[in-house]
């Protein structure tokens, strides 16, 4: 496939973007990461270009590696957060943002805890706008960073493959995005929770559902579990921590059902011992770093393709 130019603004989930869009910006993230194995990672390709990072929620794997992806592309990159910024006065999201844009940025990156903060933001903003994680709603650079990793991890295949995930599916953005953007490249995946973590339309979804883990591990090629949001317990979600530890920690145990040599991903920050036992995380089949390696690959190409969009040069 090549492309004379990217069709998209912006970049608010993976549903946006068609399957043939997706593999081709899979390709451009390999062709990234092979820069990143290069004694001097830089290239020139964002020179003259600004990125704005505004993440008004923490995060670590996201923020730094936009942050480095842009750098590596020469572009200019300034973060903004809640902390330090007029956020912390009260100042709105679409103000801070209109603010922004009176700066002329070419790419505003936003993570913010509303879901479809970053459609406001996107139908208000000339620049591009791509989405870091809108509350529950997508977190699109995870789920394609994701696909990068399990297809490395898979020799380049997906039709037949079956991936298990795990954990609180209801509250979390990851799990959302991945089933959108894994179905459809032919990946089968089940989904294990307890009843009270799992979302009420996953009708929509082409998915299989468990409660029991060692169920939802058999015959599987790789396990993605999710973090669980230990504030999920004082809304009454969960019976009690150590019970969840029991019954839904990915453990050797547990893995022993799936394939031999089953990835295991997980997009961080990690409750170890809670949803993943530590030596599960830390074993040979772990992806978990791959994954942020990954990230800077996938963010640059992302950037790439939004960051030259508007050009007269050509994107192959
Ligand atoms: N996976 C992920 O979004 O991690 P951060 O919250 O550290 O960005």
């Amino acid at each position: 496939m090549s492309l004379t130019t990217w069709q998209h603004k912006d970049l608010l989930d993976v549903s946006d973007l068609s399957t043939e869009e997706i593999l081709y910006l899979l390709d451009s993230a390999k062709n990234f990461h092979e820069i990143n194995q290069r004694p001097v990672k830089k290239v020139p390709t964002l020179k003259g270009k600004t990125v704005v990072l505004f993440f008004s929620e923490p995060s670590t794997r996201t923020k730094l590696s936009f942050d480095t992806a842009g750098k590596r592309l020469s572009a200019d990159t300034f973060a903004l957060g809640k902390s330090g910024s007029s956020l912390q006065k009260g100042e709105s999201l679409k103000d801070t943002a209109l603010t922004l844009q009176a700066m002329n940025p070419d790419i505003i990156v936003i993570r913010d805890s509303s879901s479809g903060a970053a459609s406001f933001l996107a139908e208000r903003l000339n620049c591009s706008v791509v989405n870091g994680g809108d509350g529950w709603h997508a977190h699109p650079t995870q789920a394609l960073l994701d696909a990068y990793s399990l297809r490395d991890a898979w020799d380049g295949k997906f039709e037949g493959k079956t991936l298990l995930i795990l954990g609180d599916i209801s509250h979390s953005r990851v799990a959302r995005s991945n089933v959108n953007l894994l179905t459809r490249l032919g990946v089968k995946v089940r989904v294990c929770a307890p009843r009270t973590l799992l979302p009420r339309y996953l009708d929509d979804w082409d998915i299989e559902i468990y409660n029991d883990l060692h169920k939802a591990t058999r015959d599987v090629d790789a396990v993605m579990c999710l973090r669980l949001q230990l504030e999920r317990q004082a809304a009454g979600l969960l019976p009690n921590l150590g019970d969840y530890a029991t019954r839904y920690c990915l453990t050797q145990k547990a893995l022993s059902f799936a394939k031999p040599n089953a990835k295991i991903l997980h997009p961080g920050p990690m409750n170890r011992g809670l949803e993943i036992a530590s030596d599960v995380a830390d074993s040979n089949d772990s992806l978990v770093l791959n994954q942020v390696s990954a990230g800077v690959a996938t963010r640059m190409a992302v950037l790439y393709l939004y960051g030259t969009r508007n050009d007269t040069s050509t994107v192959e």
